[in-house]
């Protein structure tokens, strides 16, 4: 059985096969090819269950419109309104669920938890997003990295701010996908120790984005983050905001992602994000199609 928790524990040979079996689909889907790859409804008959401990826009429809474009049902389910949320163990939630549905797609706050229910659970898990880790959101990334600018091996990225989740799983892909990652934000707000060897950091924002192909950033304040740290990390991460000057040092097609919801004008200015180099709104309809095929991945024999 497969589940998919984190890009470093998957195979470089079968994250670059999702790669694939996701631009395919997208461009059978948008007509651009003849092989309908998802006409075969790959998960016809198939109930999907996607839990959500956080709020979420973008996890949430990609993964529920993807399943149904493959065929099979979803059950959206809000952890608080589940026994889950009034103390039945993630262990019981998950062998009871596996009774039922046929792949659990989970949005949590601890990555233990995440774990303990790929453990007890007897049909492939998915992470939607843990306070660690977040690898949905970049197998997209990296899709359309290589949409607009090519193979992503050998090339220069450069993330900008807070150390958090979505930048971990930024490391992790660095090592599967072989290019360079560039931290560049405050100490305060490194990234956790266990990421160290796979990103260098640069803590003056104009040198490390000097030759970026791409820039990233997201949220200076994540939803697992008290809210009181509010205003201290925004003081801190002023400095780190993405703008046309920044912008303007990296290479003259360097991209811009957010993985997005954005807080324009505090991480990154309207300007960069309605630029001609963000691709924002691409890396989210790329959720749709990575989804898929991580889907396909997971439920294939
Ligand atoms: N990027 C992302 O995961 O967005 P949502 O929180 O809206 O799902
Ligand atoms: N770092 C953000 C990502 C949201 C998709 C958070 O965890 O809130």
């Amino acid at each position: 059985m497969k589940n998919f928790l984190d890009i470093h524990q998957t195979a470089q040979s079968d994250l670059r096969g999702i790669i694939d079996s996701a631009t395919a689909m997208k461009d059978a889907r948008k007509g651009r090819s003849r092989g309908a790859l998802d006409d075969d409804l790959p998960l016809k008959d198939q109930m999907v269950a996607l839990i959500f401990e956080k709020p979420s826009t973008r996890t949430r429809v990609s993964f529920d419109v993807g399943v149904r474009q493959m065929g099979g049902q979803t059950l959206v389910l809000s952890g608080a309104d589940m026994q889950l949320g009034h103390g039945e163990t993630i262990a019981d939630t998950a062998r009871v669920l596996s009774r039922y549905v046929d792949l659990i797609m989970i949005r949590t706050f601890e990555e233990q938890t995440l774990h303990e229910m790929a453990e007890y659970a007897t049909v492939p898990v998915i992470n939607g997003l843990t306070n660690r880790t977040h690898p949905c959101q970049i197998m997209a990334d990296i899709m359309t990295f290589e949409e607009h600018n090519g193979p992503i091996k050998g090339k220069r990225v450069v993330w900008s701010g807070d150390g958090n989740n979505v930048f971990a799983s930024f490391a992790h892909a660095a090592k599967q996908f072989d290019f360079e990652l560039v931290f560049t934000g405050p100490e305060t707000l490194d990234p956790e120790q266990a990421l160290n060897g796979l990103y260098t950091t640069v803590r003056d924002p104009s040198e490390a984005v000097k030759g970026a192909d791409l820039v990233v950033t997201d949220t200076w304040v994540s939803m697992h983050d008290p809210q009181s740290a509010r205003e201290r990390r925004h003081n801190q991460l002023r400095g780190y905001q993405v703008n046309d000057a920044l912008m303007a040092k990296a290479k003259p097609d360097a991209l811009f992602m957010h993985c997005l919801p954005a807080h324009r004008d505090d991480e990154v200015t309207s300007a960069v994000m309605d630029g001609a180099n963000s691709v924002i709104f691409d890396e989210a309809e790329n959720r749709l199609h990575a989804q898929k095929a991580i889907m396909r991945w997971c439920l294939e024999k």
